[in-house]
């Protein structure tokens, strides 16, 4: 796919006018351009005596993975509330990559995320630890991947449904965790989790739909709550929730698209969070999944744009394959950073969304084809089959009580 590369001299061309007006970011964003050009310079001569170039360290980034299922460097201490993250992240990480632990192993994560429930209901971040929103979405995401019946019974739906009424706020919004703040991430991890599992109903998302759109910014984007900045990750949750609510009519598209399409870098390729912040691997999900969302909106009233990517998706693969593979493996943020958990996750979802695009045309593979990976549903970030298997056994086995209303 050599047209799917952009060349050196059309990339240099793309340097940030600061104006003539230097600022901290100015420079950082001048900083963080010659590191990345310089390594599209040397890929560029590399790439002219290997035609399998650019290429995607599977094996590398999947014995990793791995590892990190079994045994976590110390520095992972300070995540000690986020070991339900830990395991989605690394889980989908290797479904992605489609090389998944055997099946003891997964039973291990089963019986481990059951010890992370609690008794009110939802996970927490370990054992006999607090119930959060967080790491009760990463948990359902992780089971769902798991797909057995061991695993999808494991839940307690009833206690779940009971915890997501106990951080409703009467203004659909919905809290992280009891007494704590309310923001977009709990409203789309509430929805996520409700609608994987079946135990989604109107009553209690009333009036969710409209307070997600009151944090949609004059930007386009949206915040994590009203009058706050716009940023790729809560613009994902708040467009990701409309859909899933089936609301989307009531947010501005256009405007979210034109916010979404301007986070694109024009010479790193990958995308920034946020309006004069710096690329990061991580935003190649949180950004790039709003696209494939936004074609399926925009496609229920001109057909053919389901079949319209609406983002570079060549520059996209290229930030992510060329710039964000870290020499001992994992994925990072932007070159000279350390991998870790999260970026290894979020950058491999993002290379699948970039890849498959809108998932209603062939993939567009940069480099080999061996580079393919699996595709994801960009709703759950979870992949597409795996949430529609939920959702069925689900919906075949009813939690036995009732919603309160
Ligand atoms: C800014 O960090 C980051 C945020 C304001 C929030 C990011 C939110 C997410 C990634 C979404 C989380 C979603 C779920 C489902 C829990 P920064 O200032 O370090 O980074 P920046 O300079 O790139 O903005
Ligand atoms: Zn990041």
């Amino acid at each position: 796919m050599e047209d799917l590369v952009r060349c050196y001299d059309e990339i240099v061309k793309q340097v940030f006018d600061d104006e003539k007006v230097v600022t901290f970011s100015s420079t950082d964003q001048r900083d963080v351009e010659a590191i990345i050009l310089k390594i599209y310079k040397q890929f560029e001569k590399k790439a002219s005596i290997d035609i399998e170039l650019p290429k995607l360290h599977k094996n590398v980034h999947i014995k990793l993975l791995k590892s990190w299922l079994q045994n976590l460097p110390k520095s992972y201490k300070c995540l000690d509330a986020s070991r339900p993250w830990l395991v989605y992240w690394i889980l989908h990480a290797l479904w992605i990559l489609n090389d998944m632990p055997d099946t003891e192993t997964l039973s291990h994560v089963v019986q481990f995320l059951a010890q992370c429930q609690h008794e009110e209901g939802g996970y927490g971040g370990g054992p006999l630890q607090y119930p959060h929103l967080g790491t009760t979405y990463a948990a359902v995401n992780a089971l769902s991947i798991i797909g057995t019946d061991e695993a999808y019974d494991s839940i307690d739906r009833s206690s779940l449904q009971k915890f997501l009424w106990t951080l409703r706020e009467v203004d659909g919004s919905f809290a992280l965790h009891k007494g704590g703040e309310q923001d977009i991430r709990g409203a789309y991890c509430a929805v996520s989790v409700a609608k994987i599992t079946n135990i989604y109903t109107d009553a209690l998302f009333d009036k969710t739909a409209e307070w997600i759109v009151s944090c949609q910014t004059y930007e386009g984007g949206f915040a994590g709550s009203p009058g706050m900045e716009a940023h790729g990750g809560y613009a994902f949750c708040g467009i990701a929730s409309l859909a899933l609510l089936n609301r989307t009519k009531l947010c501005d598209i256009d405007a979210l698209l034109r916010w979404g399409v301007n986070r694109q870098m024009k010479l790193e390729g990958g995308f920034q969070g946020r309006t004069n912040k710096l690329v990061d691997g991580c935003y190649s999900f949180w950004q790039g999944a709003i696209f494939p969302i936004i074609s399926a909106i925009l496609s229920q009233e001109d057909k053919e744009l389901m079949e319209t990517v609406l983002f570079n998706q060549g520059a996209l693969q290229e930030y992510v394959i060329v710039c964000c593979q870290a020499p001992d493996g994992g994925l990072i943020d932007k070159p000279g950073k350390p991998h870790d958990i999260y970026h290894t996750c979020y950058t491999l979802s993002g290379l699948a969304i970039a890849q498959h695009g809108t998932g209603a045309t062939d993939p567009l593979v940069l480099g080999s084809h061996k580079n393919e990976l699996n595709r994801i549903h960009p709703l759950h970030n979870v992949a597409p089959h795996l949430v529609y298997n939920a959702v069925h056994y689900f919906i075949r086995h009813p939690p036995p009580v009732k919603d309160k209303n």
